[in-house]
């Protein structure tokens, strides 16, 4: 006799037999009272939840927050002085895919992370890329319809990703990254993160800082062209998967160096461009980006659906010494990602243990459908309301962010005017070499086939505006594509990989 677990009821009780149904007669059939076989059958009935609306298909592990530079002039939160290691989780995505869709699709990646620090969780929701498609929350969930699959066909539809990006110059910028090298990483270790948002920092005199936040990778960038990733889709779908799960059990621990960029709090009225658009980046000769840390990412997790699945990332868990801004995207997010968690995990989604803070927590939150931590957060029995006389958990005004400066009479302004959607895409555009602007175009070209005559007409006007070899490339490239012109060769080697 071997010496092995009891198999029980979720309720405890001892599981005679788990191989054989209970019925009337060795032929049956099932008695209504085989409890077990219902339970068993009811249980898978309920083993998935919604999947996330966008980012559903998703990678992610632990790992350390090490703070090596000394930003602590800027910001009180603990999570930043120097010398500080704060435990984190990561999730990286991509946004359309849906939970079984291949792993290496040209989409953005998410790039989320959760610090579970002294004073409560801090999550940065962030992509691979610095930018957005659109500026105003307004336009996130049409933009979304036309990235999601077609209602009557069931398919992706590129005429709707076209249609929507020509009547939206502001997608132009993101739309170049995406179609770019950097829209197709190997593995999300071989990618940059971004806060992409402007949030805030204060300190402890009360001045506030506009921050924006960069993680380097490590490793280099490295991509796919289209026709390699289809090579890999055409072996495995989860390739990400196994890459960054494979690694860390390797012990080969990726690892990003974290920067920020800080901007004066009265600088915001001077730059030329909006600073809290999320279309635009700030240049790094005009906001250096400085050394703060490195992130490490370390220990896989033990259960998939338990900690990367039902984790619930979002842009409204900030602490002290952080802070939004005046980005109107940023304040619709801040409202959206809770509203999603309590939907697609339910009321106490903070009671996962993934998602816990590792601080104690004293709330007057009560009751609700899986209350699972018993009783009140407040630790008194008697402290269930507040104001109260029975000393029960009370506001921390050393937590209180300096007041936002703000001005402007409530209307709804057009976004779009007076913004220069060209220029930061030129700069981008210039700065790629021969091959990233061949393999540009190409990409576009391949992801423009088939779409009407007269979207493609209203895009090229956009790529004319930002540079004329922009248009002029992808018009090549699309007669390429029709066969009325010799193909170029694309390969994802660089000048420096090609001489290695
Ligand atoms: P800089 O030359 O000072 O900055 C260039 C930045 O662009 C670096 O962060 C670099 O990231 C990144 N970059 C370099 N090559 C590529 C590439 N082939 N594809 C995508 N990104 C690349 O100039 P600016 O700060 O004035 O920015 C110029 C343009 O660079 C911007 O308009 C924007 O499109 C893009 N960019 C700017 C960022 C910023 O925060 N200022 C961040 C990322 C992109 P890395 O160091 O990782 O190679
Ligand atoms: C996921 C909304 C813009 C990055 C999500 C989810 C929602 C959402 C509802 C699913 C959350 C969940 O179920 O857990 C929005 C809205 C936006 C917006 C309303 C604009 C107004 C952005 C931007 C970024 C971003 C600008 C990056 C800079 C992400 C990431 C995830 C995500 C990384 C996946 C998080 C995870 O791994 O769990 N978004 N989003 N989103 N979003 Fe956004």
């Amino acid at each position: 006799m071997t010496d092995r677990t009891t198999l029980t009821t979720t309720a405890g009780a001892p599981v005679p037999d788990n191989q054989n149904s209970w019925t009337a007669g060795s032929r049956g059939p099932v008695l209504l009272q085989d409890y077990q076989l219902i339970e068993k059958l009811a249980h898978q009935n309920r083993e998935r939840i919604p999947e996330r609306v966008v980012h559903a298909k998703g990678w992610g592990a632990y790992g350390t927050l090490t703070i090596t530079g000394d930003i602590s002039k800027y910001t009180k939160a603990k999570v930043f002085q120097p010398g500080t290691q704060t435990p984190m989780l990561a999730r990286f995505s991509t946004v359309a895919g849906e939970q079984g869709a291949s792993d290496t699709e040209r989409d953005v990646r998410g790039f989320a992370l959760k610090f579970y620090t002294s004073e409560g969780n801090w999550d940065l929701v962030g992509n691979n890329t610095p930018v957005f498609f659109v500026r105003d929350a307004y336009k996130f969930p049409d933009f979304i319809h036309t990235q999601k699959r077609h209602p009557k066909t069931n398919l992706r539809s590129p005429t709707a990703m076209w249609d929507f990006w020509s009547l939206s110059p502001e997608s132009l910028h993101q739309v170049t990254i995406l179609m770019s090298d950097r829209g197709l990483p190997v593995d999300p270790t071989r990618m940059n993160g971004y806060g992409s948002h402007t949030f805030s920092f204060w300190n402890d005199a009360g001045e506030r800082y506009w921050v924006k936040f960069h993680f380097k990778t490590r490793q280099g960038h490295k991509f796919f062209t289209n026709e390699e990733a289809d090579q890999v889709t055409a072996k495995t779908r989860e390739h990400y998967q196994e890459q960054l799960f494979g690694k860390i059990e390797k012990g080969e621990f990726p690892s990003w160096t974290v920067q920020v960029q800080i901007m004066p709090e009265l600088d915001a009225g001077k730059t030329s461009y909006n600073p809290f658009d999320l279309t635009k980046v700030w240049p790094h000769a005009e906001y250096p980006p400085i050394d703060v840390g490195v992130l490490e990412l370390n220990r896989n997790p033990e259960n998939y659906f338990a900690e990367i699945e039902q984790a619930a990332f979002s842009p409204s868990n900030i602490v002290p010494g952080i802070g939004y801004s005046p980005d109107k995207m940023l304040q619709a997010r801040v409202f959206s990602y809770a509203d999603a968690h309590r939907y697609r995990l339910g009321t106490h989604y903070e009671s996962i243990p993934v998602n816990q803070p590792r601080v104690p927590v004293h709330h007057y939150h009560r009751d609700g459908q899986m209350n699972v931590y018993g009783g009140l957060k407040t630790g008194n029995p008697n402290a269930y309301y507040e104001p109260n006389s029975v000393n029960g958990p009370f506001e921390d005004k050393s937590a209180q962010e300096p007041p936002l400066r703000i001005h402007g009479d409530a209307d709804r302004y057009n976004h779009r005017d007076g913004n220069d959607d060209y220029g930061q895409v030129r700069a981008l555009f210039n700065l790629f070499d021969e091959g990233e602007k061949k393999r540009l175009f190409a990409n576009i070209a391949a992801a423009m086939s088939g779409i009407p005559e007269e979207i493609y007409e209203r895009q090229m006007v956009h790529f004319g505006r930002v540079h004329p070899d922009y248009e002029a490339g992808v018009r090549a490239a699309s007669r390429v594509l029709e066969g009325r012109e010799p193909a170029i060769s694309v390969t994802s080697e660089t000048p420096q990989q090609a001489a290695e």
